[in-house]
């Protein structure tokens, strides 16, 4: 059934507290939850109380100490009805279940990974420990004993402060935890286990001193220590930049090795996958630094916005998502380099958003209506809400942003709060009207900006026609004009922005160097020009749409050399590439001109070694458009084989006019022995790394990446050279050693068995679905580990266009048949993995077809989840 928005209302009954005891034993988990609640004035004498449970076994129910006669209530598995209730006054229901943490393969609720007992409760998982109110608008402080076998788990750990610990009878053992705020029942955290502990601590603005823990398996609190820093990091960011200070006085962070999501920011007590935890050089690569840093920073500035200030409903997901990952990004642009970062932040909007944005399984950044919420963690929710946080900083500049928030923290802090609360504090901060920015929550789907220029050169006068229009999609939502703040710059030849006046035509703001275009179309006229300039539009990506502006070739070249903004730097050659390939991928087959002209080539090149420029921002102007992007370009009749050898072609194109540049790149930033995790460091890495890839691909010659495999100081060189082995010279017996040293080397570690896998999984050959199916039988392959899942499955499926689409579909077969059976085992993994068919409507007839087809048959599989039908039925549609 479907859940809406409009349907809104607050519980009958209001929770004043809770007390649990958690006793776990082996095979079982005995749980009393002792409910203090009320019924809401004016809420009817006679309204029973619903509380929400899933595959729940009750054992007992007492009220005020009384056991409740049998016909007061009605018990299954996941709901509780309770009659009879006070009318008035505080009451206690005490609600005892049992269940079982072994048998959870789905990871919600209460679990076990490795031995460690473990809870996951956002989004409903809550109502899998106990009969709860289990909705983000019911808000209590919580006291939670915990009791376990001391052998099994000498380490009790819960929400908010200890408070008690103490021995029991056959070598059991307890610990009472108390988190004095109010708190929704999705932040509540129980982990018990045998775990090594990292300690440090933190000293807060105010002169408070808090201790830090990070929990891990035995023997790897070691690779906790970049976390650990950047944790103490993030703490004194969030001060800095936004005055917040940490409130209780410990922060516990446990690293589990079975966990369905990235982290999870309960009260006092994150639990993250341990992927965003445990590093060293030899295991984790930069990427993997740069990924701990921000789901460290992303889960510990929760506190704030989603634990302090939490959700009144799930449809207000982005109020602390979108925003926090705004403020992760931020945090990230400061630590390392904000253009770098930005360019990061959109290239991955648009592999992920974009495509979504523009399918079957579109939707407002806050969704009206859903059937499975956990369905809606999505780059719409987190990567579009967090744009729309960054587009109301822009809209109403930084000291008001900073104003707006403070506002934000004051009111509602306790509360569980909307969109609507949000953005009325920076209305009030600004004193603007913030109603027509607030459509972009609403209507879906990414809007188009059309941006038109005329120059005039005998009144020495630039003409800039913006028009903006949104494409119906199939979520439904309306199409009314947004608002768009568009920075931009006019280019001289000196490579300095000019300084004009404009005059506004239509429905634009235009200050200084900010146009806000509220209507569908605004000419703004530049007058007393020196000579025509290059307009250099969207400057960092101000806005999210797709910008079409018909600029030639010559002034994007100018501004890939010239813009003194960066990010336009890189996004003029990267929209000039990205076109070149598109329209050479969309050519008769056999049409074998090269997709990219000499001159673009010679830009690229001549970007990658300047060196006034940062090797991180170097390296990204080296890592081409991917295949998905180009193919979503292409938008119909897609043939991935043709993107694929469009790709291929250039990439060898490149490497073949660039070899001395890229040789000498080698030799310059080739690693040296001493190793350091910090952006510098890694961005030298990525553009020897970038080089290498173009010679191998020009020279097709595996010796450098076999010389650079073999002397790696470091996991960042060593898997980057193997992925140049797998994709490059798949089959070749070097390759084959290669890989078979790296399993060897690292079979003891399931994160670096991961790359592995992933690796052999991604290789752009038709046969690497023959690999796929062997790694799939491979004794260290498990469907229960939802890491190892993603690692194989899904890298399969969502990054190997090549393999997945291959034209006899076998592909499609292979991943539907996995997917239904690991929707036997976990949910919410199976639904995920399935919305890699969604843009099954842009391929060409053949594989339309087989894939149309392929998701039918899956929609009518008997006894699929919630999640996995909802995905299908909606990809469908
Ligand atoms: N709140 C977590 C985070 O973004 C993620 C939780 C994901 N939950 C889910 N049901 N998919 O930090
Ligand atoms: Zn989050």
């Amino acid at each position: 059934q479907t859940v809406r928005l409009v349907d809104y209302r607050p519980t009958d009954f209001v929770l004043l507290g809770v007390a649990m005891t958690l006793k776990l034993f082996e095979g079982r988990a005995e749980v009393l939850a002792r409910l203090s609640l009320e019924r809401r004035p004016g809420v009817s004498a006679n309204a029973p109380l619903h509380l929400d449970g899933d595959e729940l076994v009750l054992e007992s129910l007492v009220l005020d100490g009384a056991p409740l006669a049998p016909e007061t209530y009605e018990a299954t598995p996941d709901r509780l009805m309770v009659r009879g209730l006070p009318e008035s006054g505080r009451f206690e229901l005490a609600v005892e279940t049992r269940i079982a943490p072994e048998a959870n393969s789905k990871l919600m609720g209460l679990f076990r990974s490795n031995g460690i007992w473990c809870t996951q409760c956002e989004a409903e998982g809550f109502r899998r420990i106990t009969y709860f109110l289990d909705r983000p608008d019911v808000l209590a402080p919580y006291r939670v004993r915990i009791e376990a076998d001391k052998a099994a788990a000498p380490v009790l750990l819960g929400n908010g402060n200890p408070v008690d610990s103490g021995e029991l009878a056959d070598g059991r053992h307890y610990a009472v935890w108390d988190d004095p705020f109010n708190k929704p029942s999705y932040l509540f955290a129980v982990v018990a286990g045998d775990l090594d502990l990292l300690a440090d601590e933190f000293v807060t603005m105010s002169g408070r001193k808090v201790t830090l823990g990070i929990y891990t398996e035995k023997g790897r609190s070691e690779q906790a220590g970049y976390a650990m820093d950047a944790l103490k990091r993030s703490m004194a960011w969030d001060e800095r930049r936004f005055g917040r200070e940490y409130d209780l006085d410990v922060f516990n962070v446990v690293a589990i090795a079975d966990f369905n999501m990235g982290a999870m920011e309960n009260k006092g007590l994150n639990v993250f996958n341990h992927k965003y935890v445990l590093l060293d050089p030899d295991i984790a690569t930069d990427t993997d630094y740069a990924g701990v840093e921000t789901v460290i920073a992303h889960e510990y500035f929760h506190n704030w916005t989603g634990n302090r200030i939490t959700c009144r409903d799930w449809f207000q997901l982005c109020l602390k998502e979108g925003l926090t990952v705004f403020r992760d990004q931020e945090f990230s642009a400061d630590e390392r380099e904000r253009t770098v970062q930005r360019i990061g932040s959109v290239r991955r909007l648009k592999a992920h958003q974009f495509p979504e944005d523009q399918g079957p399984l579109q939707h407002p950044v806050r969704p009206a209506e859903y059937r499975e919420i956990n369905n809606f963690y999505t780059a719409t929710v987190y990567d579009k809400g967090a744009e729309l946080v960054r587009m109301i900083a822009t809209i109403v500049g930084p000291q008001d942003f900073r104003k707006g928030m403070d506002l934000y923290f004051e009111r509602h802090d306790g509360e569980a709060a909307t969109i609507e609360d949000f953005i009325t504090c920076f209305e009030d901060a600004a004193k603007t009207d913030l109603s027509q920015f607030a459509l972009w929550y609403a209507q879906a789907g990414t809007p188009t900006l059309t941006v038109t220029e005329s120059w005039d050169a005998k009144a020495r006068r630039h003409e800039v026609t913006l028009r903006q229009s949104l494409a119906r999609g199939t979520a439904g939502t309306g199409l009314e004009p947004m608002v768009l703040p568009v920075r931009f710059g006019l280019v001289g030849g000196n490579g300095e922005d000019s300084v004009a006046d404009g005059q506004v035509a239509g429905s634009a703001k235009l200050k200084d160097d900010l146009i806000v275009l509220t209507g569908r179309e605004a000419t703004i006229t530049f007058n007393d020009l020196p000579d025509r300039p290059y307009l250099s539009i969207l400057r960092d990506f101000s806005a999210p749409v797709t910008l079409d502006h018909e600029q030639s070739e010559a002034a994007r070249l100018a501004l890939a050399r010239l813009d003194p903004n960066l990010f336009n730097r890189w996004r003029a050659l990267d929209d000039l590439v990205a076109e070149a390939m598109t329209t050479a991928a969309k050519r008769a087959p056999g049409d074998t001109s090269p997709a990219l002209k000499p001159v673009v080539i010679e830009a690229l090149i001549a970007l990658a070694g300047d060196d006034g420029l940062d090797p991180a921002f170097r390296a990204q102007g080296l890592a081409l458009p991917g295949e998905s992007d180009i193919a979503r370009q292409i938008a119909e009749n897609v043939d991935p084989d043709r993107v694929h050898e469009v790709v291929d072609a250039a990439r060898a194109a490149i490497g073949t006019a660039g070899h001395a540049v890229l040789e000498r790149l080698r030799d310059e930033f080739a690693s040296s022995k001493e190793f350091s995790p910090d952006a510098a460091s890694a961005g030298r890495r990525a553009l020897s790394n970038a080089a290498l890839g173009y010679i191998s691909a020009a020279t097709r010659d595996p010796g450098p990446a076999i010389a650079q495999y073999q002397s790696a100081t470091n996991m960042t060189d060593r898997s980057a050279a193997l992925a140049i082995l797998a994709h490059r010279f798949p089959g070749d017996p070097q390759t084959e050693r290669a890989l078979d040293d790296f399993y060897r080397r690292y079979e003891a570690d399931d994160l670096v068995l991961d790359k592995w896998f992933t690796l052999q999984a991604t290789a752009p050959a038709h046969d690497t679905l023959e690999t796929v199916k062997r790694l799939a039988a491979h004794p260290r392959f498990t469907m229960r580990n939802p890491n190892r899942v993603r690692a194989l499955v899904g890298a399969f499926a969502a990054a190997n266009q090549v393999a997945f689409h291959r034209a006899d579909g076998a592909g499609y077969e292979w991943v539907a048949e996995k997917l239904v059976a690991l929707d036997g085992i976990n949910p919410q993994v199976s639904a995920r993995t399935a919305t890699t068919f969604r843009a099954w409507r842009s391929f060409e007839p053949g594989r339309r077809a087989k894939l149309e087809q392929t998701l039918r048959q899956v929609s009518e599989t008997k006894g699929l989840s919630k999640d996995l039908q909802d995905i299908v039925d909606r990809s469908l549609k």
